[in-house]
């Protein structure tokens, strides 16, 4: 089996935290047990770009029970957990000396060259092509195939510009290297049923190629699954947020001010969070209706610039560029935090941060620097701008992110097996479906459900098994 990660030894205490996780994820484990016989995901050769946890290694290994081929790599170069890795490498049925999982390319800690060449890898199945389906969280694996796929039309990779960002032209220098006259990307490209994507981040570049005509495949947009987006990056933050701060700086956080930068599913979590650890939080946001939500929450919102220089704790939440110039951070109190905790690293001009004359960048320990200004005053930056519930803690728990994965199975099956009622689009499960994920969490909470009586039902207009809402509803 072809693999790279940090230590196979570690398998064994990845294997134990599996277990421990399986318990905390009973959607996944009711969808093993549900399709156990049938194995929907037959044929289905898988390449998964997403976050290398302990809890994707549940999702790994659902999916393989499913009947799946899988090779897998993480989408950030810092949020592997080195055993989960290991373990799935190793996998439940084999040893150390010999591996039968399935192959893994991540490792905590990766350059952004080999984050590219680990998403190359889990691309090539051994025995030539590539995978019919792509697991996808931000992206970027989708955004390989495509560019390769287009510069193969095109006859060419282009040149990066000068100030192109770096990463860019890593990914440039991969494609050229790996394009070829008989159409590599273009064949993978044809090959692919499909791809479910993850997060809010991911889902825009789709809508986006689906609107310029570009997009190869048709895709399934988890992330808007209400049972994805309203628990997993609201919860889930609302969790990890703090994890992400205390394992970094185990600063105080009561009394503190910190600023969210802004207030949707993942703003609201954070904001939510910091309150509660006593946190005065102070909102930004750009959207009138989120600014008006997050006021009527009970928070005050105002920009940036007013409060930069008295805030203790930054932290963004927009999937949006440049929220945190050098220049913000210049202007920070001694040992503020600045963090994001969107998808991509871009929300903080780390770029502009490093080309400040005189600026000294220190490591206290892996994924937490000070940046020390020329006068003397420092800036803590956790996770080199990059997500740092992943980057500084182990993300989300397993509870939260089982609603997520599952609606990733399902999403997989649906696309795997009815191909053709899916043209190029990009698509949300049917709300049954995501009712479905909600109702396979209820028991490990001991939640009781209200039976609605026929005439209930035939009053608000719905079906006694549901769906109970209307698309157009907005929980
Ligand atoms: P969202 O679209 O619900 O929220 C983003 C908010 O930021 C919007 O309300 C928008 O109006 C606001 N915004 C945009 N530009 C702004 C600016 N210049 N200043 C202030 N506010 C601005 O998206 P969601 O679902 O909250 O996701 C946000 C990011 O977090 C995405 O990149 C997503 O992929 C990522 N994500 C990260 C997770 C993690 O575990 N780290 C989990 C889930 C999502």
């Amino acid at each position: 089996m072809d693999y790279k990660v940090a230590d196979l030894s570690l398998a064994d205490f990845g294997r134990r935290e599996i277990q421990l996780a399986e318990h905390e994820m009973p959607g996944l484990m009711a969808i093993r047990r549900e399709y156990a016989a049938s194995r929907p995901l037959a044929g289905a050769k898988i390449m998964g770009s997403l976050h290398m946890t302990i809890q994707t290694a549940v999702l790994i290994e659902t999916l393989v029970a499913l009947g799946a081929d899988v090779r897998w790599v993480s989408c950030n170069i810092f949020s592997t957990q080195d055993h989960a890795a290991a373990a799935v490498v190793v996998g439940p049925e084999g040893t150390v000396d010999d591996p039968k999982g399935v192959p893994v390319f991540a490792w905590k800690g990766e350059t952004l060259e080999e984050y590219w060449w680990c998403t190359e890898r889990a691309l090539s199945w051994p025995g030539g092509g590539g995978p019919n389906m792509i697991l996808d969280d931000g992206g970027d694996a989708t955004l390989l195939v495509h560019k390769g796929a287009e510069y193969e039309k095109a006859g060419a990779v282009p040149t990066a510009a000068e100030d192109d960002p770096e990463e860019w032209k890593i990914i440039l220098d991969l494609l050229r290297r790996t394009v070829t006259s008989e159409g590599r990307w273009t064949r993978v490209a044809e090959g692919i049923k499909g791809v479910t994507e993850e997060t809010t981040t991911g889902v825009h570049r789709l809508y986006e190629m689906f609107k310029n005509g570009t997009l190869l495949f048709p895709a399934i947009n988890v992330n808007d699954s209400v049972t994805k987006s309203k628990f997993d990056n609201k919860y889930g933050c609302r969790h990890s947020v703090i994890d992400g701060l205390n394992r970094a700086t185990d600063v105080l956080i009561g009394g503190k001010v910190a600023v969210v930068c802004g207030y949707g599913d993942v703003g609201k979590g954070c904001a939510d969070a910091l309150r509660g650890q006593g946190a005065r939080v102070i909102v930004t946001e750009i959207d009138p209706i989120c600014a008006l939500q997050a006021a009527m929450d009970g928070f005050q919102v105002t920009t940036l610039e007013d409060v930069v220089g008295i805030a203790d704790i930054f932290v963004t939440t927009t999937g949006n560029f440049n929220i945190i110039t050098a220049d913000h951070m210049s202007r920070m109190k001694h040992q503020a935090i600045v963090s994001n905790i969107g998808h991509f690293d871009n929300e903080i001009d780390m770029a502009g941060l490093a080309k400040l004359p005189g600026i000294v960048k220190t490591e206290v320990k892996p994924q937490v620097h000070t940046w020390t200004f020329p006068d003397g005053h420092n800036i803590i930056v956790l996770a080199e701008g990059r997500l740092m519930n992943l980057g500084c803690a182990t993300g989300h728990p397993s509870f939260v992110m089982s609603n997520s994965f599952t609606n990733q199975v399902i999403a997989q099956i649906e696309l795997f097996t009815k191909t053709e009622q899916y043209p190029i689009g990009v698509y949300v499960l049917p709300k049954h479906l995501d009712e479905k994920v909600a109702r396979l969490h209820l028991d490990a909470l001991g939640v009781k459900l209200t039976t609605l009586t026929k005439a209930q039902a035939e009053y608000i207009g719905v079906d006694v098994e549901g769906p109970y809402k209307p698309d157009h509803y907005r929980y």
